[in-house]
């Protein structure tokens, strides 16, 4: 196992006109499990290709510890990889096809029989060993797909690539956890990459967010839901995403539209800012007598266990994820607060500061 160093790496599949990953310099430590998460084509694929060999990067440099490996090829790289499709020899039995990465490697055959019942076990496959993999649905084909990424043990990191896309929903929850039972067990350095939040938030160590070829943010789940440094990081992880709301500084205070809302932590220059709330934390009717912006209620989405109610300030929509069975009706108009601790100050989509409360300062 080793640390993964990008060090200047970016690709462009077009002669440099655009580029599908951006030059980055990041570390994967050794042992960590990560998600990449970020939307359909902003470089995911691309990033886990150029770290496998499959890909070799337009311009910078990749190091397994010291090793410089740019220029190895796959073979000599030490890596699993799952795919999203299962890659399976179809003719094969299951037994066979999860012992082929070790038989290929010359390991001996007790320690091939160890490892591949020890994988089937984890992950359900045992009464299915003697089967060809021709004859499983497409879902256990995938879970022996994923049983042959992991029967290494010794192995750089383990790369996997969307690989429950096929996999039943259901099933899907309970292969998640088995892949974290593995990571603990085995202490593989783990790249999955995702583009679903709570496959990414539920799984790992750290989630690397990805925007338009470029890291927008990593960190454990709590730090990107609580603390996000871009707007993409707001919007795209949690459910609904952080509110964002037009705002202006001002004498080092904080307005929306006629109402002062709190201070701007963080030295700011005066200008327009976006006020970043997650719904989560907007407060419907606190304290009256402390900051906050008139709003009218334009529906209240009821979902069981928590009402969503939307509201419109001016012309802006925010959103307020409440107790169910709240009291508020449409077009009612309420008094929203933003707790300081809980709002953020973004200016052209990156974190540039927080707000803080008035304590007496302003004009509301
Ligand atoms: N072989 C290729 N030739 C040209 N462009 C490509 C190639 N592969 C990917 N791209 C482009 O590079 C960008 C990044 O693609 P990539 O497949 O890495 O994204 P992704 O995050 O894996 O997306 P998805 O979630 O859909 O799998 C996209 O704009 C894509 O169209
Ligand atoms: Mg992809």
């Amino acid at each position: 196992m080793a640390d993964i160093r990008l060090e200047g790496v970016g690709h462009s599949y077009d002669g440099g006109r655009t580029w599908a990953l951006k030059p980055m310099t990041w570390t994967w430590q050794s042992s960590r499990a990560y998600a990449l998460l970020g939307p359909s084509g902003c470089g995911k694929t691309t990033l886990l290709n150029i770290i496998s060999g499959l890909i070799t990067p337009t311009v910078g440099r990749i190091f397994f510890d010291d090793r410089d490996v740019t220029d190895v090829p796959t073979a000599g790289r030490n890596i699993a990889q799952v795919f999203q499709f299962p890659v399976l020899y179809e003719e094969m039995s299951v037994y066979d096809n999860l012992a082929f990465p070790l038989r290929n490697r010359k390991y001996p055959a007790k320690d091939v029989d160890e490892r591949v019942r020890q994988v089937a076990r984890l992950l359900g496959l045992e009464d299915v060993l003697r089967r060809r993999s021709r004859r499983l649905d497409p879902g256990r084909q995938q879970i022996v797909s994923l049983g042959r990424g992991l029967v290494r043990s010794q192995v750089a990191a383990v790369l996997l690539d969307e690989p429950l896309t096929v996999v039943d929903p259901a099933l899907k929850w309970t292969l998640r956890s088995k892949l974290k039972e593995i990571h603990r067990d085995t202490g593989h350095t783990l790249i999955y990459v995702t583009h679903d939040q709570t496959e990414a938030l539920t799984f790992a160590d750290e989630v690397v967010v990805v925007n338009d070829g470029a890291i927008v943010q990593a960190g454990e789940p709590a730090e990107l839901f609580l603390s996000p440094a871009h707007e993409f990081v707001g919007h795209f992880i949690g459910s609904p995403g952080m509110n964002m709301l037009p705002a202006e500084i001002a004498d080092g205070v904080v307005r929306v539209g006629e109402s002062d809302v709190g201070l701007a932590e963080g030295d700011l220059p005066p200008g327009p800012v976006r006020i970043g709330v997650r719904p989560e934390f907007v407060l419907i009717n606190g304290d009256r007598r402390s900051p906050g912006v008139a709003a009218r209620v334009t529906g209240i989405d009821r979902m069981g266990a928590y009402d969503l109610v939307h509201t419109l300030v001016g012309e802006h929509t925010v959103t307020a994820k409440t107790e169910a069975g709240s009291p508020y009706t449409p077009e009612s108009t309420e008094f929203l607060h933003f707790p300081a601790d809980r709002t953020f100050l973004f200016r052209d989509q990156v974190r540039c500061g927080s707000l803080a409360p008035l304590n007496g300062r302003g004009t509301t």
